[in-house]
């Protein structure tokens, strides 16, 4: 199967300009390292999902790179513009550099009372802006105990891409709530096992072609020394690191888990 694998990095409310500017110096050598060669199965599209203050410093320091890594908002709006103050515009992002946009992450979900229905109007506006929009879903660990992981997994991902059409691209990041930012990641199992099922959801609201040729992320305390195992599973198309993503080196180290 030829989707896409994908390394995506939140940095969450971390770096400024001038640290992303450090980061982006550190992280050229490493990344064009890990690069596979043409030859070689495809590399990971690399995605840095970063705050907006940050994107400025980002383009300029990616400029040197010959292959260069994608910006992604963690959050927009979803109207294009109006009176929303402190909001971030889709068109805005877009074009000061952005072409991913993070929705519905569990710390927007549970920090800022974000619903399912709200995301689905993001998903919406992020496609219609011409953004690729990955969509964060997860059980908390109450859910996972209950044995409901599956289906608030489902109604997070009908919801919320209840808004577009079979044609739109995004990508989906199953990011158990319990294992983010907690050092205590799914086993290769479980991830397994709701990566699979998440195939299967997306498969009843479009096509098996959609399924298949959609990319599932896994997220939630992805380190160096537990990306490979993870990278090896069927349903595990990519990754989306928090904290490991803010060292170039470590966030270097799992992209490269993702050539093999
Ligand atoms: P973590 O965060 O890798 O620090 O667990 C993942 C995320 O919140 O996307």
């Amino acid at each position: 199967m030829t989707r896409k694998k994908i390394a995506a990095g939140n940095w969450k409310m971390f770096k400024t300009p001038d640290e992303t500017k450090s980061f982006f110096v550190e992280f050229a050598p490493l990344f064009s390292g890990s690069q596979a060669p043409a030859s070689a199965i495809a590399c990971p599209e690399v995605v840095f999902f970063i705050p907006a203050y940050d994107f400025a410093a980002a383009v300029d320091a990616v400029k040197a790179y010959a292959e260069k890594p994608k910006i992604g908002a963690q959050n927009i709006f979803h109207e294009r513009e109006g009176a929303f103050t402190g909001e971030l515009s889709p068109i805005g992002v877009k074009s000061a550099g952005a072409t991913y946009v993070l929705i519905g992450h569990s710390e927007r979900r549970s920090l800022f009372f974000e619903s399912d229905e709200f995301a689905a109007k993001k998903v919406r506006a992020a496609v219609e802006c011409g953004l690729t929009p990955m969509l964060c879903v997860g059980e908390t660990l109450k859910e996972r105990e209950a044995g409901s992981m599956l289906d608030v997994v489902s109604r997070q991902i009908i919801a919320g891409l209840s808004q577009v059409n079979p044609d739109a691209r995004f990508v989906i990041a199953y990011e158990p709530v319990w294992a983010i930012g907690t050092g205590k990641v799914a086993t290769n199992e479980q991830a397994e096992e709701a990566h699979a099922a998440i195939r299967r959801v997306l498969e009843g609201i479009f096509s098996e072609a959609k399924a298949e040729a959609t990319s599932i992320l896994y997220g939630g305390s992805v380190k160096p020394d537990n990306a490979g195992a993870l990278a090896q599973q069927p349903n595990i198309d990519g990754f989306l690191v928090g904290g490991a993503s803010l060292k170039a080196r470590d966030f270097a180290s799992i992209v490269e888990k993702l050539n093999h």
